[in-house]
């Protein structure tokens, strides 16, 4: 996928780099993101919009992978960007994200958070809860300013996908239910706040998705409600926006639909509904994670202790693991991998890949086939871009890797890699300790 190709030398080359030499230089493990292939993937959303007629906004869930460049790059390719914390928020500013962009879930929002995203003057406020429409409204009339925002609703749509990332029914932690009468209420209850500008609502069903059913199931109850909210009380929405979760190719099983296919389902469902029912067109918001970075990025390892147990299995162990990829230990999720030392290689050795954490649950691939590993090679895992280096943590005490953005021969490194010093930074010794042999 993506820009790479087995080099001359039989070795792995992401953006036109070798990947051995970007171990070599940079250490292991190293997250490497193939940058054109990112712009390639926001550029396929927007293109698909393009040819809707519909005005959209495309909004990069950034909790998928959050650096400062990450930013720059969604800000140069023109998309918006979806914030869920202070932490997010800050990072986009600092990065001269620009904040009428920027939208701002979470349904735990705190005080801190949401003065800061007022004085920002961010775009959009997805306010998820009765508690945070109450808070938002008093702050943003203690400034009195008026603030944007958009009700986030569960349209008591499950999607079909791993139940931890599954979000759009009705027992869900996040936003007002549809089908339990709280939208409404929540709907009526927030047009009448003088400090609030209603564009819309918003639904997020779910992750890793590969049908369009559920989001054509989320805009037919979605457009049943806003009917409903029109008899009573005469608005029309703005905008809707109907979340992130289409899927990527993480090995062969998966397969998902392109951006075109996955926007002209659900612009012609919305089309089609509203239309009929002469409701003024709304603009249409997506908030796409993982399918904009997910097959960006691969890890780079490096091959240790090799362990065989006779007649049951052979546990070749990497540098890094649940630390900067927690998705397998976490979902069952399955990668796949290659000696990027060793392409073309005759794949003939039955091993599993585990992590270097004191866990028997870390294991990242359990049987793949690989030529015969020796300690010192180099293991591509691909498709780690999105929800790798974003819940990347220091079990152990591990320091989390370097990542680079290559592209057209040229890497930079983006993140640096965690050092020793950085894990003791924010240690305290009380002084009655300091002074205790
Ligand atoms: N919008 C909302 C409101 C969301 O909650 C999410 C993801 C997205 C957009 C982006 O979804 P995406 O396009 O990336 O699927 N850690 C899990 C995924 C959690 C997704 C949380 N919400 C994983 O590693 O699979």
């Amino acid at each position: 996928h993506g820009n790479s190709r087995i080099n001359e030398q039989g070795r792995l080359e992401i953006g036109g780099c070798d990947t051995v030499e970007l171990a070599e230089k940079y250490g292991t493990p190293l997250f490497v993101y193939d940058e054109q292939w990112i712009r390639e993937k926001c550029r396929a959303y927007v293109q698909a919009f393009e040819e809707t007629g519909f005005t959209y906004q495309v909004a990069y869930a950034s909790k998928a992978f959050m650096t400062m460049a990450m930013c720059r790059l969604v800000a140069e390719e023109g998309l918006s960007l979806d914030v869920v914390s202070g932490g997010e928020l800050f990072t986009a500013l600092k990065a001269g994200f620009p904040a009428e962009r920027i939208h701002f879930h979470g349904n735990n929002k705190s005080v801190e958070e949401l003065e800061m995203a007022i004085d920002a003057k961010i775009g959009c406020f997805v306010v998820d809860n009765f508690y945070e429409l109450d808070l938002l409204h008093a702050l943003a009339k203690e400034k009195d300013v008026k603030v944007n925002i958009l009700l986030r609703l569960t349209p008591g749509v499950s999607a079909h996908t791993h139940e931890y990332i599954s979000t759009g029914q009705d027992d869900s932690k996040f936003g007002f239910s549809v089908t339990k009468g709280q939208a409404q209420e929540a709907l009526i209850k927030a047009l009448k706040m003088d400090h609030f500008e209603v564009l819309g609502i918003h639904s997020h069903i779910g992750s890793q998705i590969f049908e369009t059913v559920g989001f054509v199931a989320a805009v037919e109850t979605l457009s049943d409600f806003l009917l409903a909210i029109r008899a009573e009380t005469g608005y029309e929405l703005s905008v809707l926006n109907l979340g992130g979760g289409f899927g990527i190719r993480y090995t062969e099983e998966d397969r998902p639909l392109s951006a075109k296919e996955y926007i002209a389902p659900i612009t012609n469902a919305v089309k089609t509904r509203f239309t009929a029912e002469n409701y003024p067109l709304p603009e249409i918001w997506i908030e796409p994670g993982r399918s904009i970075v997910g097959d960006a990025g691969t890890t780079l390892y490096t091959i240790g202790s090799i362990k065989e147990i006779p007649g049951i299995r052979k546990y070749v162990s990497v540098d890094g693991g649940m630390t900067d990829n927690i998705r397998p230990a976490l979902y069952q999720s399955k990668y796949e991998a290659m000696l990027a030392n060793r392409a073309n290689d005759d794949k003939n050795d039955l091993v599993s890949i585990a992590g270097k954490c004191c866990e028997s649950g870390d294991m990242l691939i359990w049987d793949i086939t690989l030529p015969e590993v020796k300690a010192g090679d180099t293991l591509a895992v691909s498709c780690t871009g999105a929800y790798g280096y974003a819940m990347a943590n220091n079990y152990n005490l591990l320091t989390r890797p370097a990542i680079v953005f290559v592209k057209n021969g040229q890497a930079n490194v983006v993140v640096e890699r965690e050092t020793y010093e950085d894990l003791i930074k924010r240690d305290r010794i009380p002084q009655a300790m300091m002074a205790s042999k």
